[in-house]
Order: C-alpha cells, then structure tokens, then sequence
C-alpha cells in the first residue's frame, strides 16, 4: 500500500484514503519508507502505541481519523474515543484532535480539515520563527519535531526549514534522543531530504557542544505547554534548556496552539508516560544492560518557563507564555 502523494520532498504522515488511515510506519525509518493502511480502531491505538504515529501534532489528527474511523464503521464513538485518548497521556494534542472529531457532525470531514490546518498552521509557525535564525545559525535540537511529527512541514523544524527556505543557510546539532533515536533516525532522515546540513551528536555531547561556542540556538517541539509555559517534552529537553540558560544560548520552544494548555496550570500537573524499560536495556531489539538489571524510561520531561527564551506558534514570537495563550484565544474566539 502505499498511495500518500505530495510534493513535498517529504510525503504526509498521515491521511484518510477513502474509508481508512494510511499512515508513514516511523518505527521502520529510515531504511524503509513504508506506508500502513490502518482498518480499525484498535489497530489505530497499537500503532500510536509502539509509535509507528508519534510526536505531538500527529497523534492528534491521529486520533481524529481514528473517531472518523469508528464512525465510518457504525462503532461508538465513545469507546473509541477513551481509548485512542488512553494510548499517550502527555501530549495534549491527542485529547484535542480525538474531541474534535467526536464533537463534528461528520468526523471524517473534522479529521481531514484538522490534517490540513496542521500543514498550514507549521508553515505560518515556522515563518514566524525563522527571523529568530540568523545567516549560518547553528541550532540544535532535540527528538523530532519535523514533518514526521506533524502531518507535514514540521514545528522546531519548520522553523529551521523556513529560515533554510529564505536563504539563511542553518545548519543543525541533532540530538541523537535516547532510547527511541527520533533524533538520530527521523530528524537527520528528514533534514538529509531537504538538503539542510545535520550533525548527529549523542544527548550527552550537546552541553560540551555549547561549552565549545558552537551552537547559537535551541529549537525544540513541545507536547503540551502549561497555563504559566512549562514545557513537556521529550526526555532530554529539561537538561538541554539548563545547559543552554548556563551557555547564554537562546532557547525557542516552537508548539502550535493545539499544544497550548490552558486547563493544565503548570509542569506538576502534566502526566509524564512511563513506557517500557525495555526501550532503554535494549538498542535496536539487542541487550545492552545486564539480566536483571532495572531501568526506568520517562519518556518526557517538563522544562521550567524560566529556562524558555520564547514560545513560537503560528501566530507569531512570544516572551511570555500568556501572550501566547492570549494569540491563539483570540483567534479560536473569532
Ligand atoms: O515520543 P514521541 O516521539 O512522540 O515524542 C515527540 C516529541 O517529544 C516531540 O518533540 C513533540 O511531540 C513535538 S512534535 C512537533
């Protein structure tokens, strides 16, 4: 199967074919472009599970296409919603998309708009984040906050990728992003097909990389952004941000409204996944760790407002967190 189109050097993440989901299957990058045709709701939830769907943008529509999908099927709403909503508790964008769609009179025609408005949403984002990039910026960044993430174009790298679009040349420090490698496999897979010079460094080499005066900025995605602008996103971040305040090294968190939070007052209240330990005493399905051994795998962090220079979202470049909020009120209300 494989019948996702576009002209973009990177094809969707996600979309509705006819009566059912395709989707890029990201566990398999990136030796292998393959595309999954998704029948079910339970199959839909497995998949967001074991990640071949991940990163905070596409879960949601994710999870839209998913109620469009027990829809289509004559199934209830409801049961699908609880456990799609069930798979990833920290990224607030599966909640959103999920009750989008079940609000909508036709949850089909609700998930397909939410794919698109994404596509255009990171491109208005990037273009609002790229003027932060000056001429040959260094940035580094942390997991995948690309188009693999999103249904297209990417949030963190869409803004990399606008400032690469206007001629500023970026070149990038990619977090390889331990356990799970979104850093080493999905964001230098993408930035290689968009022809934006990458770097891949371990998570543990990124405050040396700064102490070296090599990097001038830190973009990364968010999974949910609290009412007073802590961060939860993936595990490394909060470390990278305490580097980056101790460097003096500006650090950009780039989330499109969906992600902005104003039910959750801060970090605390953010529920992190705890996945499982296996992802961390193994490397590509091989024992690393010794039997027996323990490990916990958190998969996300909160980084504290105070270390966050600036949230960028489609409506433009905000300091604090509640102009942010105030920006996309605003337009939800209009
Ligand atoms: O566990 P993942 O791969 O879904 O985690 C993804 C991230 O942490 C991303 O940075 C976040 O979702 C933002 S994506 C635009």
């Amino acid at each position: 199967m494989n019948t996702l189109t576009g002209r973009d050097p990177i094809p969707p993440t996600i979309a509705w074919v006819d009566d059912h989901v395709e989707l890029i299957d990201q566990r398999r990058l990136p030796e292998d472009l393959q595309i999954i045709a998704v029948h079910t709701v339970d199959e839909l939830c497995h998949l967001i599970r074991t990640l071949a769907v991940r990163g905070a943008p596409a879960i949601g529509v994710a999870g839209a296409m998913g109620v469009a999908l027990a829809w289509c099927r004559g199934e209830s709403i409801d049961v699908a919603a609880a456990k799609l909503i069930a798979t990833r508790p920290t990224a607030v964008n599966l909640a959103w998309g999920v009750e989008r769609a079940r609000r909508a009179d036709d949850p089909v025609a609700a998930a397909v708009k939410l794919a698109a408005d994404d596509v255009a949403r990171n491109r208005a984002l990037g273009a609002a984040g790229a003027p932060l990039l000056g001429a040959g910026v260094r940035v580094l960044t942390h997991c995948n906050a690309g188009a693999l993430a999103c249904v297209g174009y990417g949030t963190a790298i869409g803004v990399i990728r606008a400032a690469h679009e206007q001629g500023r040349c970026p070149s990038v420090w990619v977090d390889e992003t331990r356990p799970i490698l979104q850093g080493a496999r999905l964001t230098a897979w993408e930035l290689q097909r968009l022809g934006i010079p990458a770097t891949i460094i371990t998570d543990g080499a990124a405050a040396a990389t700064m102490a070296g005066g090599q990097v001038d900025a830190v973009v990364v995605g968010a999974d949910r952004v609290a009412a007073n602008g802590d961060v939860a996103n993936k595990i490394g971040t909060y470390s990278l941000a305490i580097a980056a305040h101790h460097h003096r090294v500006p650090f950009y968190v780039a989330a499109p409204s969906p992600t902005l939070d104003s039910a959750t007052p801060s970090g605390g209240q953010i529920e992190v996944e705890m996945r499982d330990a296996r992802e961390v005493m193994e490397l590509g399905g091989v024992r690393i760790a010794p039997d027996g051994a323990a490990a916990a795998n958190p998969a996300f962090d909160i980084t504290p407002r105070a270390l966050i220079t600036a949230y960028i979202t489609e409506h433009g470049v905000f300091d604090e967190p509640a102009d942010a909020f105030g920006a996309a009120a605003e337009v939800e209300d209009a």
